[in-house]
């Protein structure tokens, strides 16, 4: 019986577009090659969509992402929108997906393929078969914290306030999607926090423990303050299985985790939210890295993550580890042919763009 899954493709900006027609073109061998079948549905966000209809996300778009059985997603953002109003700007995108479709659990996690090793700059003895998950909070905490605001005081001088907000359930929920995952990993959940100067750090270290001990016992839990993190991801990112922390320290040790694999342009991710009543977990899929201005148009774009983002999708939403597999030894074996785009090239590899790479994944699937 063939299964149908609605998708919503929502390319963005920048580099968005061109990396997503070569998700796509794997979309449909997917298709030709499993019992699953795709509608699939293009719309605008970010930076296109403020110059379609002048918001970065649409009623619309909210509409149909939450219909969807799983979103996937490009990056947005770029300096020609960096003049409109800050709640209109291009990243609200994401950020209003996130919140709108009560995306909390963002999976990111950072593999170094074995291909890739002498692309990153940290040494090699370091970073050789890594193979680590961050589960960043992304509905929570500083990002959406209340009271926020840039107020202008008294005196003529100008204040600017975010808060970090937690509550009890918002890091119980997400502590238990680390501790889930751990078990299918090593086992192992380092939760990363400020608690010697920030409260809901306190509060988040005290949850996290306690609910180890009532239901994850047999999960090795440890916790890090989140500059300590930074630091020994550098050092020794290999001591890490599972990371969990809050939206903000995420964001940025995820971006530092995943240059430790050589380039941004080969993680991918999965946002989800909780089980709704027709058992549909909403998720969203994108690559870890940004819009990349400065080189969209040419042609020059890494689409390995966008891929790898598809390849997460069809093993998270639709349950097809094995096609999903498939996918991601494509992605691998097309590097193993010395295939590189220039983010990753390196010494005696081949140059290639980005439909050629594209190509280059598919011919490896045709296999
Ligand atoms: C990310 C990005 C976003 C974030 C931006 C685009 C709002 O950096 O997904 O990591 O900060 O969450
Ligand atoms: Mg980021």
């Amino acid at each position: 019986m063939t299964k149908e899954k609605k998708i919503l493709t929502l390319a963005g900006d920048g580099i968005g577009p061109e990396v997503m027609e070569q998700a796509l073109h794997v979309l449909d061998w997917v298709q030709e090659n499993s019992n699953l079948s795709f509608v699939v549905e293009k719309d605008l966000v970010g930076g296109a969509a403020i110059d379609a209809n002048g918001v970065p996300l649409t009623e619309e778009v909210i509409a149909k992402a939450k219909a969807a059985d799983a979103v996937l997603f490009g990056s947005v953002g770029g300096p020609k929108w960096e003049k409109v109003g800050f709640d209109k700007r291009p990243e609200v995108g994401i950020i209003g997906l996130r919140k709108e479709l009560g995306l909390f659990a963002n999976l990111r996690s950072a593999i170094v393929f074995d291909s890739l090793v002498g692309a990153s700059t940290v040494k090699p003895e370091i970073i050789q078969g890594l193979d680590l998950m961050i589960v960043r909070e992304s509905t929570g905490g500083v990002y959406f914290g209340e009271p926020r605001g840039i107020e202008t005081l008294p005196d003529g001088t100008r204040k600017g306030v975010n808060t970090e907000v937690y509550t009890s359930v918002e890091i119980e929920r997400i502590a238990r999607v680390a501790f889930e995952l751990a078990r299918q990993r090593q086992n192992r959940v380092c939760s990363v926090e400020k608690c010697n100067v920030m409260e809901s750090g306190l509060l988040w270290k005290e949850v996290v423990t306690e609910l180890h001990q009532k239901e994850y016992s047999d999960v090795q839990l440890s916790h890090m303050l989140a500059d300590n993190c930074a630091m020994q991801l550098v050092r020794n990112p290999k001591q890490f299985d599972t990371i969990l922390t809050g939206n903000l320290f995420g964001d940025i040790l995820s971006d530092l985790a995943a240059m430790l694999t050589g380039s941004l342009g080969m993680l991918p991710s999965a946002t989800l939210g909780a089980r709704q009543e027709n058992g549909v977990i909403p998720a969203l899929y994108e690559p870890i890295h940004g819009s990349a201005p400065d080189i969209a148009g040419q042609g020059k774009a890494n689409p390995l993550a966008q891929i790898l983002s598809l390849a997460m999708m069809l093993r998270y939403s639709f349950d097809e580890q094995a096609i999903s597999e498939k996918v991601v030894h494509a992605c691998e074996a097309v590097l193993n042919q010395g295939l590189r785009t220039p983010d990753i090239m390196s010494d005696g590899m081949k140059l290639v763009g980005t439909e050629d790479m594209g190509k280059a994944v598919l011919a490896e699937l045709k296999k």
